[in-house]
């Protein structure tokens, strides 16, 4: 069976849908949890989940031989990244050529870059007066939100569009789509 990490540092709500559907579709399981913050609820979603965390702060993310070496160790086939804000050092890039990927919530090339995730990019995208906004998921390179798309799903804005509203959207966009997006890479 094919071994999922996850790096997080927000809610994690797409690690726990991630943690849950692998749970019961068994071509892959998420093994472990890495985030730079201790207090995001990710962490209480996997203790919740029964799924194994790894806290790595900015001195251990500056090593990027550790992350790789922990990787490697712990038998990891996909590298996940669901709201983790951190550029990925170049080492570990490569040393996992396209199999990390990363979730963004807007259609990208729109709306990406250092700065841009969670309420950031959908506050933008309201205030430009978008008829349309979505997801993409797309391989990590060594530039934020640059690497190739693998998939973009659209929701549409509509006329009084609330940042919670478009939030919610978003979200359930990606709920539905990254799970099974996952497993084509792993199976
Ligand atoms: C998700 O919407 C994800 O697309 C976004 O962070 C949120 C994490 O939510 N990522 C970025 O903005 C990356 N630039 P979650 O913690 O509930 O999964």
């Amino acid at each position: 069976m094919k071994k999922l990490c996850v790096f997080a540092s927000g809610a994690g709500s797409n690690a726990e849908n991630l943690i849950r559907y692998f749970q019961k579709n068994k071509t892959a399981e998420v093994t472990l949890i890495v985030t730079n913050r201790a207090d995001a609820g990710v962490n209480e979603v996997a203790r919740k989940l029964g799924v194994e965390v790894f806290y790595c702060n900015r001195d251990y993310f500056s090593n990027p031989a550790g992350l790789t070496s922990l990787l490697t160790q712990k038998g990891i086939d996909l590298v996940i990244l669901a709201g983790f804000l951190w550029l990925l050092p170049a080492c570990l890039i490569q040393a996992y050529p396209n199999k990390i990927i990363n979730i963004h919530p807007s259609l990208l090339p729109k709306y990406g870059g250092k700065g841009m995730f969670g309420e950031h990019v959908h506050k933008a995208v309201i205030a430009a007066g978008e008829k349309e906004s979505g997801i993409t998921i797309h391989y990590v390179n060594e530039r934020y939100d640059q690497g190739s798309i693998l998939l973009q799903a659209r929701c549409p804005v509509e006329p009084g569009e609330t940042l919670l509203s478009l939030s919610r959207k978003v979200l359930m966009l990606e709920h539905r789509f990254f799970p099974p997006l996952v497993e084509s890479l792993v199976v």
